[in-house]
């Protein structure tokens, strides 16, 4: 019988993929801690007409990406292709708008696309959320934010950031049919749907390196004054702060909801998914919701599958770091009790000890070997010594130096090579 694999554009995450997943996780979660943010949950699954109203009916995702389907009562359902949509449904259904929000969350989301690397159906987001917040700091504190997680994952180097800024609603209706008459005299308007009337700034990116496009109206003359000096204020305070940008006219989101500013962080590493992180402002979602409410709002959502393809492809991170800091083994069938008792005096005494243990195999370099793949920062053997005159092995896999010392010993041996060493 044929086997059964996994959906197409959805993988399995292995062990050693879970690792890397994990650290990088765990950078950007406790960043966002340190800025104030906090977790919000929601489901993976929606009423359809939720993403329908709020990223956009005529937008590609609502139109051709969705994994929509009916339940048992005929209520038809979506699997989450965003977040940002589920986290204001959920602020407006907990009441929660009434404040100030800094909110993240982290999660599968779904979109029928066809896959190709850096692409799938079924990709992670780390979204960040802000609500109640209009001035432009808060877009500042957002990049600088996210220009921290970089820095930490030592992948600032890799990405640049491009800004735009696609103004208010009024000036986008003035902008589009510009740019609509633009593409029809220079008979690059062949399909007239609705997703690109509604939105002709997608033929930007597909015609970008046309020479035609040079004459092209951008949407950064047309920007009313609060759009120009919002856009100004902000790139005046990135130079300020010292972050590089690139003013992108061309830029435009996927999602249907965005105003003023629009930032992504692409990378020349990944082909042409080269979007990490992409996001902007959505000052009028709150509002699209029907509770008589406008709420500020900004957000954007890094792309964990891309952003590992990137650190992968460039050797980053895990490359010197310890995962475990004992792996102990011993090396005579007799000597097993030993090992889950020495085990659990050393997890007792060191809380915050990574500890792995692995019974009888007679081969040493067998040992070592696996220490090296678990990443171990010591290993503790216990041979026949042990038995003879209650002595272990403690090699220091740092510097590959090897000792046999007392049983007795091993507690401020061990302490000194993990917490002097590194
Ligand atoms: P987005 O640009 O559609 O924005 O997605 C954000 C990131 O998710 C992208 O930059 C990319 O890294 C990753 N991504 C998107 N689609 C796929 C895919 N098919 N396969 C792998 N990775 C993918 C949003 O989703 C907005 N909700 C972001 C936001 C939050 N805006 C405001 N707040």
């Amino acid at each position: 019988m044929k086997s059964i694999n996994s959906v197409k554009g959805m993988h399995d995450l292995l062990p050693k993929d879970v690792i890397v997943w994990q650290y990088i996780e765990h950078i950007i979660k406790d960043t966002l801690l340190k800025y104030g943010y906090k977790e919000i949950r929601f489901p993976i699954v929606e009423k359809t007409k939720l993403f329908n109203r709020a990223i956009g009916h005529n937008s590609l995702i609502v139109n051709k990406e969705m994994y929509n389907f009916y339940d048992r009562n005929g209520c038809s359902l979506s699997l989450r292709p965003e977040g940002t949509t589920s986290c204001v449904r959920a602020i407006i259904e907990h009441g929660l708008l009434y404040n100030k929000q800094r909110l993240w969350y982290y999660g599968p989301m779904f979109r029928y696309e066809k896959p190709q690397m850096g692409r799938l159906r079924q990709f992670h987001q780390i979204g960040i959320e802000v609500f109640g917040y209009a001035d432009t700091y808060i877009d500042i504190e957002l990049i600088l934010l996210i220009s921290r997680i970089w820095k930490l994952l030592g992948l600032s180097k890799y990405l640049s950031l491009e800004i735009n800024s696609i103004g208010c609603l009024k000036t986008r209706k003035l902008y589009y049919k510009e740019l609509i008459t633009f593409f029809q005299n220079n008979k690059l308007l062949k399909n007239t749907n609705n997703n690109i009337i509604n939105n002709p700034m997608r033929l930007l990116e597909k015609y970008k390196t046309l020479s035609t496009l040079k004459k092209v109206p951008l949407i950064t003359n047309y920007l009313d004054n609060k759009s120009y000096n919002r856009f100004l204020n902000l790139q005046k305070y990135l130079n300020n702060m010292n972050v590089s940008y690139n003013i992108n006219p061309y830029l435009v989101r996927g999602l249907d909801y965005y105003n003023d500013t629009i930032f992504e962080w692409t990378t020349s590493n990944l082909g042409a998914q080269n979007a990490i992180c992409g996001g902007g402002r959505y000052d009028l979602l709150v509002n699209s919701f029907n509770c008589n409410h406008s709420i500020p709002a900004i957000g954007c959502a890094i792309g964990l599958e891309r952003l590992i393809i990137l650190i992968n492809k460039n050797n980053i991170l895990l490359n010197n770091k310890f995962l475990i800091d004992v792996f102990l083994v011993n090396v005579d069938n007799k000597l097993k009790s030993l090992t889950v008792s020495l085990s659990e005096y050393l997890r007792d005494s060191i809380p915050s000890l990574k500890l792995v243990v692995d019974f009888y195999c007679n081969k040493i370099s067998k040992y070592r070997k696996q220490a090296y793949q678990l990443k171990a920062k010591t290993l503790i053997i216990i041979g026949d010594n042990m038995l003879l005159s209650d002595q272990l092995i403690l090699e220091n896999l740092v510097n590959n130096k090897k000792e046999i010392i007392k049983k007795s010993n091993i507690l401020s041996k061990l302490l000194l090579i993990l917490f002097d060493n590194n």
